[in-house]
């Protein structure tokens, strides 16, 4: 079985974003969980965007010439986001996926990408292995969080709509909690008109690029997450991504009528700077 990789283009989305969604709903259907894309057009959506994006760096894996899997490096921050990579599922466990991981490594070492970083889904025994094999390690236990709007206030924390003009004040948050910013995505965020900045005795103490499964957020403190997650008129898509570690906010959430829809994992390689703040990382990181 010679597996040829090549990188991705506009073209490949029907086909790749078509075993995306096989690929997720056989997993998550196997265990017992809904799956993360609602239907085939969705993710033929989501991989349309990251192939046409040039943030992002894109492989394709073919054998005989048929597409069998896909995978993405997240380019637009300092710190690389890895995937969504899938397998189609009739040839999964045949080292297809490690293929596809060592060449984004292998990018990401061309472009000299200080770490990498992932989101797995906390149920999936083999994708928990493939990643710890390639060096991986386990940096959050992540809940993944979905429930009615809360439509709460946080007292002397005032959330708005972010522009253009608050980047520099949410980098500076970013930095401050990360060690790095997330200038790319948050521009992004922006542009696409979802992300929320919130203010506190007058400045930026935190933002979201949307509260849910593709949106991350920092705060100085959780008082500014409780903020940003009150006025969240939904929790997009499957759900958004709490370390619970984090037990307050965790607790919090929990109290306020969330649920869990399902358990995943932050998983980085390279380096990762201990979180000193409050945060909610997104599914591509
Ligand atoms: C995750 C996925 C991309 C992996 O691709 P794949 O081609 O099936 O995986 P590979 O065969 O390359 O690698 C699997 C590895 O895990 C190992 N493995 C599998 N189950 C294991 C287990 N329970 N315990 C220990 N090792 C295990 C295999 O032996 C193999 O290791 P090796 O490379 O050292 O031989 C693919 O299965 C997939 O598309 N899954 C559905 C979508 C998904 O979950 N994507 C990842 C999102 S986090």
């Amino acid at each position: 079985m010679a597996i040829k990789l090549r990188s991705g283009a506009p073209a490949d989305a029907e086909v790749c974003g078509d075993i995306c969604y096989k690929a997720f709903k056989t997993i998550s259907e196997t265990h017992g969980f809904a799956p993360d894309f609602p239907a085939r057009e969705v993710a033929i959506g989501l991989l349309a965007w990251m192939l046409a994006h040039p943030g992002f760096y894109s492989v394709i894996a073919e054998i005989d010439g048929r597409i069998v899997g896909s995978n993405f490096l997240d380019e637009r921050n300092r710190i690389a986001g890895v995937g969504p990579i899938t397998v189609d599922p009739a040839v999964q466990n045949r080292a297809i996926g490690r293929h596809l991981m060592d060449a984004v490594h292998e990018r990401a070492a061309e472009r000299s990408f200080a770490g990498v970083r992932l989101i797995q889904a906390g149920f999936h025994t083999r994708s928990l292995s493939l990643y710890a094999k390639l060096g991986y390690d386990v940096r959050e236990h992540l809940a993944c969080m979905q429930g009615k709007a809360l439509g709460i206030s946080i007292e002397g924390h005032v959330v708005r709509p972010a522009a253009e003009a608050d980047v520099e004040g949410c980098n500076q948050v970013c930095q401050e909690v990360h060690g790095h910013n997330r200038d790319g995505e948050l521009r992004d965020a922006i542009a696409q008109g979802t992300a929320s900045v919130v203010e506190h005795d007058g400045r930026i103490t935190g933002y979201a690029t949307i509260i849910g499964f593709f949106g991350h957020a920092v705060g100085q403190t959780n008082k500014d997450l409780k903020a940003l997650l009150g006025a969240a008129t939904e929790f997009a898509g499957p759900g958004f991504l709490l370390p619970t570690r984090n037990g307050e906010l965790f607790r919090w959430c929990l109290n306020k009528g969330l649920r869990i829809a399902q358990p995943m994992t932050l998983m980085s390689k390279g380096l990762y700077n201990e979180p000193a703040g409050a945060f909610l990382p997104s599914i591509l990181y």
